[in-house]
């Protein structure tokens, strides 16, 4: 079959998680650089990485690169591009463009030139050019453009793939799915082991564990762009598909445990799991983390405390993180226990050392995954020092 290149996007922290996802679905020559990872491969291997990625956040199919100076060379280099190959006149499209030292004045002039250039290409070919659909297109096109060079891509996933295909009920702040799954990874935490999020808010983490537990491809439930290119394979696609379905375990109960102070979170939560099918696997219940009972010895406790973005929170965060911290030394010695904030005072006013601390990006917003080990005794004493 014949080998493409293709380039796929992840939080930023996650590249190397993500190497060792692509290398499982059989990807080769794969190279990390900040915020994804380059590979090579075949279409159904493209497809199964689709499927089984927890991390990704797209899989982009590189149809194009060289070198450009002004609007008019990506014209010309995408209009020398064989669109009508890949795709259907009858397929909307739209065309997405980021520039990274990109030395043209307006991106958005660039994004018209490759528009204009793939339209007139189908009218070349075909006597018609394809819709412009910027919402829910068929086919969405990326253009990279760097200091002197472009590349163009083809989008294989659609939806990004933190989207699960659950219809989900939100909270303020909810995590992005592959960020959690991400975070899940690095807790080190494996299916058996109990599983607590006492700040669970919509119950991202709770789904991806359950989820990671119970053998579910995360893109078992939805859609792919890569269905509307017109060298969708289809045979092997659903041969892809049956192959992860048969691996899917039957839901009972996982040791997965959330809570949240606030009892509209709590039944977000619920709603959420239950809609998933989930809810067997997952205990559920109102409770503050000052009041939690841990529910069993040792464990893996991993919370996304909120943030301090209106006037007064912070002061309020201040007041929670030392009874949080006090709660953790009173109860929960045993457990590997995991913040992700962007709030760096944290472990200092849990009275706390972390034993790592690891930077990561929720959207835009730089973070610390803090790991804190609650061994018997003082934890100062054990944990690595700051710094
Ligand atoms: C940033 S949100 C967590 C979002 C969650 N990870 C998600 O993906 O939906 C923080 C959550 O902590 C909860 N919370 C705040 N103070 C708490 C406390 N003292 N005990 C337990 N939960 C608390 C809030 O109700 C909120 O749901």
């Amino acid at each position: 079959m014949s080998q493409h290149q293709f380039f796929a996007t992840c939080p930023r922290g996650l590249e190397a998680l993500l190497v060792d996802e692509l290398t499982a679905c059989g990807a080769k020559n794969i190279q990390p650089t900040d915020g994804g990872v380059g590979f090579s491969g075949d279409m159904p291997m493209c497809y199964q990485a689709n499927l089984q990625s927890r991390i990704a956040t797209r899989i982009l199919w590189q149809v194009g690169r060289g070198r450009y100076a002004t609007e008019d060379d990506l014209y010309q280099a995408a209009y020398k591009l064989d669109w009508p190959q890949w795709f259907n006149v009858g397929s909307d499209f739209m065309v997405k463009v980021t520039g990274v030292k990109c030395p043209l004045k307006s991106l958005e002039f660039a994004t018209l030139r490759i528009k204009d250039a793939v339209c007139d290409r189908f009218r070349q070919a075909v006597g018609s050019r394809p819709y412009i659909d910027t919402k829910e297109p068929d086919v969405r096109i990326h253009a990279y453009l760097a200091a002197e060079e472009y590349q163009f891509y083809l989008d294989t996933s659609g939806n990004a793939l933190y989207q699960r295909g659950l219809r989900r009920a939100s909270i303020e702040a909810p995590l992005r799915e592959n960020l959690a799954a991400g975070i899940l990874k690095l807790s080190g935490w494996q299916p058996g082991t109990p599983f607590l999020d006492p700040m669970c808010g919509s119950g991202t983490f709770l789904l991806e564990a359950a989820m990671i537990a119970l053998n579910i491809a995360p893109g078992s439930g939805r859609t792919f762009g890569f269905e509307k290119l017109k060298n969708f394979d289809e045979t092997a696609w659903s041969k892809l598909r049956q192959q992860a379905k048969s691996k899917i375990k039957p839901v009972t109960f996982q040791k997965i445990y959330g809570s949240d102070t606030d009892l509209r979170a709590v039944r977000i939560a619920k709603q959420n799991i239950e809609q998933a099918g989930l809810m067997e696997a997952v205990q559920l219940s109102k409770v503050d983390f000052t009041e939690v009972i841990p529910p069993h010895g040792e464990g893996v406790l991993v919370a996304n405390p909120p943030y301090g973005v209106r006037i007064g929170e912070d002061e309020e965060l201040a007041a929670l993180y030392p009874k949080m911290g006090e709660a953790l030394k009173r109860k929960f010695s045993g457990w590997n226990t995991y913040f992700l904030t962007t709030d760096m005072r944290l472990p200092k006013l849990m009275r706390l050392a972390p034993s790592k601390r690891t930077p990561l990006f929720n959207g835009p917003l730089e973070c610390r995954l803090f790991e804190i080990k609650m061994v018997a005794g003082s934890n100062r004493k054990d944990a690595v020092k700051e710094g």
